[in-house]
């Protein structure tokens, strides 16, 4: 049996058999601040802290101090994982891609590059791209179902598990491409209550486990995510 990569979100992994088949490449979906990167960060900083494992989190629209601050008022200040945990920021890329650039390679190429010198002298378990659309843009993705098919099988081959967040909706019935090549979809919605914002989760696919597929409420307590049974929940 592959071993499983918890999200450390309590309830969802029972609802996935204990959690994600190592090695899959997971989609983090949802409209904006519907908690994508907050869920994330969350995975590696709980696996840091209970597995010891490895990871990197590469920040292509948000930058690295903005993170951390908001992870910290999360209940998960980046301290008490920093020698495990890499915060990879924009600045920090493009400064590297520069030193490192030559004028055959794309950017994608030396993005990829990054990646996996990183693996052979970190050798991370966990890698978390925030987020698609940019990279997409900042590759200039031209024939995206073949770009996106390539990079699927390039991570697969890092052996990590990864999990890619996009901004997206499913409401609108459109169905994308990175949801038929990603392993797994745990996509976020938001709903209006009243007053107040619901956030729900549902995992939509996860393959090689057997899974849920239920509605549920995200909570967070100040210190963790949590799920509940969602109520009115589309
Ligand atoms: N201390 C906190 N406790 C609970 N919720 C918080 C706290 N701080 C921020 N939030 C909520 O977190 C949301 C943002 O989370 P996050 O950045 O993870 O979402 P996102 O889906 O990645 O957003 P974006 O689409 O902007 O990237 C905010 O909209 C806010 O409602
Ligand atoms: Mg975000």
């Amino acid at each position: 049996m592959r071993e499983k990569i918890k999200t450390c979100i309590k309830g969802l992994d029972e609802l996935m058999t204990g959690g994600i088949p190592q090695g899959h490449v997971v989609l983090i979906s949802g409209l904006p601040g519907t908690m994508k990167s907050s869920i994330a960060y969350n995975i590696l900083y709980n696996n840091a802290i209970q597995e010891n494992k490895k990871a990197v989190y590469i920040s292509l629209e948000q930058g690295r101090d903005s993170i951390i601050e908001h992870m910290a008022g999360l209940g998960m200040p980046h301290e008490k994982v920093e020698n495990l945990v890499n915060i990879v920021d924009m600045g920090y890329l493009r400064l590297h891609m520069e030193e490192n650039a030559s004028e055959q390679q794309s950017w994608m190429d030396i993005f990829k590059m990054y990646a996996e010198n990183l693996k052979t002298n970190t050798d991370y378990d966990l890698l978390v791209i925030d987020s698609l659309p940019v990279l997409e843009l900042l590759a200039q993705m031209k024939d995206r179902r073949s770009d996106l098919f390539h990079f699927f099988g390039w991570l697969r081959e890092l052996n990590i598990t990864t999990f890619i967040v996009v901004e997206a909706s499913s409401e609108t019935g459109i169905v994308n491409d990175e949801d038929f090549l990603a392993d797994g979809i745990i996509r976020l919605k938001k709903e209006r209550q009243g007053y107040d914002i619901s956030r729900q989760i549902v995992i939509e696919k996860m393959r090689g486990t057997k899974h849920g597929t239920g509605l549920f409420t995200l909570l967070h307590d100040g210190k963790e995510f949590q799920l509940t049974r969602a109520i009115g929940g589309t």
